[in-house]
């Protein structure tokens, strides 16, 4: 009798513990379509996952992972099980699309399907997500005995873009590889898949090419941390950082884990003042001139001669490392800010201009892509790249690019997409206003210093509405959405993302959740509980928006 007594009590204590542990389903990104149901399930000692037999190994290797976060995250006993009386249990079904998942929790069991790896990610993701948010910040639980209760739900999501982008300037300043490895994990956890990474710039080359040591040897170093800008004047420290080959790999599959690709950006020929001090004597327009790496903010006149052939060689040898490199679909050239003041001055552009047909300037450039472009097609099809720009590239006569580049639109960033999608290109959303998302986010006093005066706030970025009003048959050419973060005046870690989060999160629903599911309001609630995410993170963050 007492034993049965004490059994009742204690189940009473666990069933009230439980009940006030529920966390509330807030979830980011929403879902395309989800049902809260009335019930609960609960979660406790033991937890066995049946996985489909036919799962690929990348797909066990999803579930793998899982598997291990979750039991060092909630102290369960994670096993595998090829019973059907498994708590969770993972089916393949064809018939999904490649990102797509469904995910049943009812009755203490969970069901999830997906077609492909990343389903099946997204999926554990958003079943992570349930849980009191230190199960996704992978906060070790050491107590045995502690019930997981988690609102029952049934929801079928799948990504509304492809493209779901952060990109980080590191030419500016160096943030290292812990740095990086952080930004993906946020990224990851708002189902972001495109991290990138902005590598060279006029005041810094941050990744070794092998066939050019002076990039690194020099181009990754300057004399001066502070970037000069009106009354800040360079400071004379010497500064900078590059990531080696093994860098860039730990990085990568890091990255790959997470289901993101990482797009490479080497921006050329403008933004190139660092490469044109390593290299003076081909990239210059001016040689005998001095070259050093750039000490300002702004856009530098020194940029690279595009029509000096050792110069076209050079991109093509950068553009054959970086394709060993980052094993993913893109390589991003940059494009923008080009000034076109040196190559106006040059004989050899001059020569090279008039045996293109052209009186416009603005055409070097696109010739010299296009070379470069009939270089990565004359490689074996595993080392071809599709190569993107940013949408100044618009402004020359980009007939011999083809179609099969991408526009990155962020100056005027709506028109120059439909621009860009009217002639037959793909396009990616990141418009200048509000997605840069370095950009003050509030008028507070307290803010960082930073570009722009408060007005890129949380609401402002979540309330773009992308691909607004694009005719259905230019829809298609929409890839996605992405923030961009450049870093002229932010010189740590930290900062990066103080200024990041949570506007990071409202970018993500934006590239995820249908236009008609989302509202500002509905998603600062949900955003509430994520400060707590963050902090279990050690993730510094804005926290004017959370009350
Ligand atoms: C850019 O903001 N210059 C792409």
């Amino acid at each position: 009798m007492k034993t049965r007594f004490f059994l009742l009590a204690t189940l009473l204590y666990i069933c009230q513990a439980a009940s006030a542990a529920v966390p509330s389903l807030s979830l980011i990104p929403l879902p395309e379509h989800m049902e809260q149901c009335d019930g609960t399930s609960s979660f406790a000692k033991k937890f066995t996952i049946r996985l489909d037999s036919k799962a690929s190994a990348e797909v066990e290797a999803v579930v793998s992972r899982f598997s291990h976060e979750f039991c060092t995250a909630t102290a369960m006993d994670v096993q595998r099980t090829k019973k059907s009386s498994a708590t969770m249990t993972l089916s393949l079904d064809a018939a999904l699309a490649s990102e797509a998942y469904t995910l049943e929790v009812a009755g203490g069991k969970v069901r999830i399907s997906a077609a492909q790896p990343a389903g099946f990610f997204y999926a554990l993701q958003t079943f992570k997500q349930l849980f009191p948010r230190s199960v996704m910040a992978g906060q070790p639980c050491t107590d045995i005995k502690t019930v997981w209760t988690v609102p029952d739900v049934r929801i079928s999501d799948a990504p509304r873009f492809a493209w779901r982008g952060f990109m980080l300037d590191e030419g500016r300043h160096f943030y290292g590889k812990e740095a990086i490895k952080r930004v993906l994990d946020l990224m990851s956890v708002y189902k972001m898949n495109r991290f990138h990474w902005h590598l060279t710039e006029d005041q810094g080359w941050r990744v070794e090419i092998k066939k050019y040591p002076r990039l690194t040897e020099v181009g990754a170093w300057r004399n001066s941390k502070v970037l000069g800008w009106g009354d800040v004047k360079p400071d004379g420290q010497r500064y900078g950082g590059f990531y080696t080959h093994e860098d860039v790999k730990e990085i990568v599959a890091y990255a790959a884990a997470r289901f993101i690709e990482i797009v490479p950006e080497v921006d050329i020929p403008g933004h190139s003042q660092a490469a044109v001090a390593a290299y003076p004597e081909f990239l210059a327009c001016d040689p005998e001139q001095p070259h050093e790496v750039w000490l300002w903010q702004g856009v530098s006149a020194d940029v690279i001669n595009v029509a000096e052939p050792r110069a076209v060689q050079f991109a093509c040898d950068v553009i054959d490392e970086l394709a060993a490199l980052f094993p993913f679909g893109y390589i991003h050239l940059g494009g923008d800010e080009c000034p076109t003041d040196k190559w106006e001055r040059n004989a050899l552009c001059q020569a090279r201009l008039k045996e293109i047909g052209s009186e416009k300037y603005r055409d070097l450039q696109i010739d010299f892509y296009h070379k470069l472009q009939q270089h990565i097609a004359r490689q074996p099809l595993e080392k071809q790249r599709k190569l993107i720009f940013w949408n100044e590239v618009l402004h020359g006569n980009t007939q011999p690019l083809g179609k099969d580049i991408a526009i990155m639109a962020w100056i005027g960033a709506d028109g120059a997409a439909r621009d860009a999608a009217g002639r037959g290109f793909n396009t990616i959303l990141s418009p200048q206003i509000p997605y840069y998302i370095n950009r003050r986010q509030s008028p507070l006093a307290t803010e960082p210093r930073s570009q722009g005066h408060g007005t890129e706030t949380v609401e402002a970025v979540y309330n773009y509405v992308p691909a607004k009003d694009v005719p259905a048959d230019l829809q298609a050419k929409y890839l996605g959405v992405q923030a961009n973060f450049w870093t002229e005046w932010v010189e740590d870690a930290a900062t990066v993302e103080y200024l990041m989060m949570p506007r990071l999160a409202a970018v993500a629903e934006a590239g995820w959740t249908p236009q008609p599911r989302r509202s500002y309001p509905d998603f600062l609630n949900r955003l509430q509980g994520e400060a707590e995410l963050y902090e279990l993170m050690g993730v510094s963050y804005g926290k004017h928006v959370f009350e």
